[in-house]
């Protein structure tokens, strides 16, 4: 090759190279046009990025205090409805007393009507027991006389005369028991008089005196000197006196001491009366009988020996003498029955017939 085909060639290679200069310079503007493009691209997208992670937080931080109101209304929710279901609780209990009060006022209801209804029927059975006893009198007093007209007949020696006394005799036992009856169903207005309390439990002792020694019961009397003499009604006092000495010897069916005071002394505010008291040392009184023990009907006896009326008509006695009655009682030590009438009180004065008190 010739110099002219060489400097041709450069020529040429320069050119090219020229040409690729230029091409490069242009790739190179692209690329850093490109870049820039890029890079504002990615600057857009990291600004839109940051607005979506501020609105995540802010969202975020909505629901935590949503959270937290809703944790708040539900603590406040429970806490009414603890509230409300301890009051529904607190009714139902109520309710529940209610209603076993009601239950229980249901029941004493029941038994005082059927207290009623017993009470009822003893006194028709009253009325009937002292209508027949009236009716008794009249033929036992006839009977009396013709035996005693008969006894005057017969010879002292008859054979007779024996079944004859016999008959006078028992004659005599039922008027008694006529006469008793009719005392016991009587309902009259108290009879007032002047009476030595004393007096009146010596003759029930002697009644019943019998009994007392059959039993093995010791009695001790101990009357203070100076006990007055008082109004009163005399058969009534006697039952009165019945009644305890009846009860006493019950608790005591091993024997034992009744010890019976009798003293002066002053009703409640002072008035002047008689203070007794029956002080037995039998099998006593339960705590939760001794509330009951005056109860009409009330009994701790079997049946067919208690009738539960002696300490209600003990009671109803002292009530009528404007005094007192009180019983104490120790299981298995005994019992006390304290009573104290007043010697006179406006009341038994008006029932009073030419006494002065
Ligand atoms: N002195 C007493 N000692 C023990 N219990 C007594 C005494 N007096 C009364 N009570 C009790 O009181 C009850 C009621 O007495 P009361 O009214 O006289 O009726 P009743 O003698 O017919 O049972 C008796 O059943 C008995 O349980
Ligand atoms: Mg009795």
């Amino acid at each position: 090759m010739n110099a002219n085909g060489l400097s041709r060639q450069l020529v040429e290679a320069e050119d090219t190279v020229r040409a690729l200069q230029q091409e490069l310079a242009e790739t190179n503007r692209g690329l850093v046009a490109l870049t820039m493009e890029l890079e504002s691209r990615v600057d857009e997208r990291t600004a839109e990025l940051r607005t979506t992670q501020e609105e995540l937080q802010r969202t975020n931080s909505e629901l935590l205090h949503m959270t937290l109101e809703l944790e708040d209304r539900v603590a406040q929710r429970t806490a009414e409805l603890h509230e409300a279901n301890e009051r529904l609780q607190h009714e139902l209990e109520e309710r529940q007393r209610a209603e076993e009060a009601l239950r229980r006022k249901d029941e004493e209801l029941r038994t005082i009507s059927q207290q009623l209804w017993q009470a009822a029927k003893l006194a028709t059975v009253g009325e009937l027991v002292a209508s027949i006893a009236h009716e008794l009198n009249n033929p036992l007093a006839t009977v009396s006389l013709r035996v005693e007209s008969l006894l005057t007949q017969v010879p002292e020696h008859d054979p007779k005369r024996r079944a004859l006394e016999i008959i006078e005799q028992e004659v005599e036992r039922m008027g008694r028991l006529v006469a008793n009856l009719l005392q016991f169903s009587r309902r009259s207005q108290p009879q007032i008089s002047t009476v030595d309390v004393c007096e009146e439990i010596r003759h029930t002792l002697d009644l019943i005196s019998n009994h007392l020694r059959n039993r093995r019961i010791r009695v001790v009397r101990e009357f203070a000197p100076d006990v007055p003499m008082m109004h009163a009604d005399r058969e009534l006092l006697r039952q009165l006196f019945l009644n305890l000495l009846a009860n006493a010897s019950d608790a005591m069916p091993q024997g034992g001491t009744l010890a019976i005071n009798a003293a002066a002394g002053v009703l409640e505010g002072g008035a002047p009366a008689v203070v007794m008291e029956l002080i037995d040392t039998g099998v006593g009184i339960a705590p939760d009988a001794l509330p009951k023990v005056l109860e009409p009907f009330f009994t701790t006896k079997p049946e067919g020996q208690g009738t539960g009326l002696g300490l209600p008509i003990c009671r109803r006695i002292v009530q009528e003498h404007h005094g007192t009655f009180t019983i104490v009682s120790d299981v298995g030590q005994g019992t006390t029955v304290r009573i104290v009438l007043p010697l006179t009180d406006r009341t038994n004065i008006a029932h009073l017939q030419g006494i002065e008190p």
